[in-house]
């Protein structure tokens, strides 16, 4: 078996079997096949895309490149979430307490954001104090006790699919069906929870454009799941604008405490973490999605989730009076009277990376402090001269940019129609 045999017989339409798929990764992840070899091989899966059985055998291939996660010393029953990325997404920071709170575990791995804006490890790191990076025996005793320990993704899990993710987006082949179900697939597995729930966003600000693809590939990593024994629940959501009204890492640590202690709840997050939660706790403790979403509720509005939220942070070293929130502001004003119909996730985000939030082009380290905080969110009225949003910034900032804000929020006459941000739900 060598490489060029492999490739080719991709190229020629046939289908490749597990040997020759984990012939590819393992060399690949190796070193030893190419950068530019690997390429053509991702591009050919890009270009033809997979049958279910190849998709498969991609996923367990990488699995078996890292580590799979030992849970075992955890005495409750661990339930896992993950999302395909969205502009404003703070779920994780609020499902985990009202999940914990109700006696599951969340025993959860984030990342840090490559892209436009931070990801949940970069948010938590905006917290002075707060340890991504729990050794083992910690991280096993803090579930055990509090229900929650979130920490940072280490090197050591499907090393794979980090080397081929970096190169599928230099050569621009991320969204691809097959390719997206094994990377998130191998992870999730790999993470050990046996209850996988995935909100899979849908719209302007994420991978998947349309619904139907977004089907196509819920149902690839339900089957993935199932050979692997995990409960997986898909719920496709609408990413078309920001999620709440806070994006930048710090600003969004304040609007998950708001919104645990019940100062400030945005609608459609609310609807996505309760809809999360129940499903959640609902797989995890094996009663109905009804009952479920009333627990989600009650534990939400009784304040338990915020206590288990001060508990959770506390316990990993976190002072949330002291957030690494340093910024000044600008506040943006509407040029005239209507409603939002739109918020473009995509430019909004792409202004919160120009203000130092992400890690796009050569920036390593990103500004906590800085980002925008909406004072109108989709569907709210709006006067003419009345505060839209505020801009928080460290360096220099733009004109443009204030330009750019106002350009990305349409304001129209009468009330929009509101859509639902739940698409469907796929298990
Ligand atoms: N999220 C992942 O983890 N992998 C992808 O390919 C796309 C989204």
């Amino acid at each position: 078996m060598n490489f060029n045999e492999i490739l080719t017989k991709k190229v020629n339409g046939k289908k490749l079997n597990y040997e020759e798929i984990d012939y590819v990764i393992t060399n690949f992840t190796k070193g030893i096949i190419s950068e530019d070899e690997m390429s053509k091989f991702i591009m050919e899966i890009y270009k033809k895309e997979l049958s279910f059985k190849e998709t498969l055998y991609l996923t367990n291939s990488m699995i078996k490149s890292g580590e799979l996660l030992d849970f075992s010393g955890i005495n409750k029953v661990i339930v896992d979430k993950h999302s395909t990325g969205g502009v404003g997404d703070k779920v994780t920071l609020i499902i985990s307490p009202i999940v914990a709170a109700s006696g599951l575990g969340v025993a959860k791995m984030s990342g840090r954001s490559l892209g436009l804006t931070g990801g949940t490890i970069d948010k938590l790191e905006s917290i002075t104090g707060y340890d991504v990076n729990l050794d083992k025996e910690k991280f096993i005793t803090q579930v055990n006790n509090i229900g929650i320990a979130v920490i940072s993704q280490t090197n050591k899990i499907a090393i794979a699919d980090k080397k081929i993710y970096a190169l599928r987006d230099k050569i621009g082949a991320v969204d691809s069906i097959p390719l997206i179900a094994s990377s998130i697939m191998s992870k999730k597995i790999a993470s050990g929870a046996d209850i996988i729930i995935i909100d899979l966003k849908v719209g302007k600000g994420a991978f998947m454009k349309d619904t139907k693809s977004a089907k196509k590939l819920a149902k690839t990593m339900i089957k993935i799941g199932k050979i692997w024994n995990k409960k997986v629940v898909i719920i496709l959501t609408d990413m078309n604008a920001p999620l709440g009204k806070s994006i930048g890492n710090a600003l969004e640590i304040k609007e998950t405490i708001d919104f645990l202690n019940g100062t400030y709840r945005d609608k459609r997050l609310k609807t996505l973490s309760i809809e999360i939660s129940a499903y959640m706790i609902s797989k995890g403790k094996n009663i109905a999605l009804k009952k479920a979403k009333n627990l989600a509720k009650n534990i939400l509005e009784t304040n338990k989730a915020y206590e288990t939220f001060k508990n959770w942070i506390q316990s990993q070293g976190g002072n949330l009076e002291e957030l690494k929130d340093k910024a000044k502001t600008i506040e943006v004003y509407s040029d005239k009277s209507g409603y939002i119909s739109e918020i473009d996730a995509n430019e909004i985000a792409q202004i919160c990376n120009e203000l130092g939030s992400g890690r796009t082009g050569k920036r390593i380290d990103i500004d906590y402090g800085v980002g925008i905080v909406l004072n109108k969110t989709l569907y709210d009225e709006i006067k003419k001269d009345e505060l839209l949003a505020t801009i928080y910034y460290n360096n220099k900032i733009n004109k443009h940019l204030e330009e750019k804000l106002k350009n990305s929020i349409k304001i129209i006459g009468i009330k929009p129609k509101e859509k639902n941000i739940i698409i469907s739900v796929i298990s």
